[in-house]
């Protein structure tokens, strides 16, 4: 089994939420934390997000560094029941660096437009969607940048090796979406443990990095 190494990257206000009630998130930090970003998706193989953030965002998805990077990472949408639109904008920037779609049946009006359509069996495994994009594209490394629904799927697989958190001085309250959706705890020897490597003040912000701690079953 060959898995890439999953960085999770999130900006979040200070109570941990990634956008207000009504989906909007951007800018949640300022611009030298979204710099950083930039740098961190020109310094993994792949940049991924869940369906709800590419129907919600129409991203890019691209690292726009300067100067750019020698090559552009694989641009990435999980999205098992196939909600994205063909119309988005990633679909339509192959130029900008390659597209994979990873999906559970058929794509055809995808595969028509260049994307790399990666087919994967599974509907209840982040893990599966992750070893068949690697099988298809060669990526050992991606960097997924939420939303929360899809980021806790990979939480709760124990598929988060490196954590990216950019925290921002503004409260959004219990209404705003969740940096992590439901991952069902009932109790805190469940609960997946990371350990801080370092804080960065960017501006307002801050940039906290943690790695994975290996879990042990409660
Ligand atoms: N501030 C930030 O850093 C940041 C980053 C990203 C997004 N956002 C905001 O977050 C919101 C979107 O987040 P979201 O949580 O609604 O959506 P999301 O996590 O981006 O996408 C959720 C979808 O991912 C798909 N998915 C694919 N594989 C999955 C798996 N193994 N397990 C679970 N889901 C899987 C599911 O759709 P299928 O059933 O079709 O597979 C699911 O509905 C937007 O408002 C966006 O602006 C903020």
């Amino acid at each position: 089994m060959s898995l890439p190494s999953v960085t999770l990257k999130l900006a979040t206000s200070l109570d941990g939420r990634i956008a207000t009630g009504s989906g909007e998130s951007q800018w949640i930090t300022g611009e030298a934390a979204r710099a950083q970003v930039q740098r961190l998706r020109a310094a993994h193989d792949a940049v991924g997000v869940g369906a709800g953030t590419a129907l919600a965002d129409d991203p890019l998805l691209t690292a726009r560094t300067d100067p750019p990077p020698s090559t552009q990472p694989w641009r990435v949408v999980f999205d098992r029941a196939l909600r994205v639109s063909p119309a988005a904008q990633l679909f339509h920037s192959r130029g900008a660096g390659p597209v994979a779609l990873v999906t559970l049946g058929e794509a055809d009006a995808f595969a028509g437009l260049g994307v790399t359509v990666v087919r994967c069996g599974r509907a209840d495994s982040a893990t599966a969607m992750l070893e068949a994009l690697a099988a298809a594209t060669g990526i050992g490394s991606i960097l997924v940048e939420g939303g929360g629904v899809f980021a806790a799927a990979l939480v709760a697989e124990g598929r988060i090796d490196r954590l990216e958190w950019f925290r921002a001085p503004i409260v959004l309250g219990a209404e705003g979406r969740p940096a992590i959706g439901p991952l069902g705890l009932q109790r805190l020897s469940e609960a997946r443990r990371f350990r801080r490597v370092s804080v960065t003040d960017l501006g307002e912000d801050l940039q906290e990095t943690y790695v994975r701690v290996e879990h042990k079953e409660a």
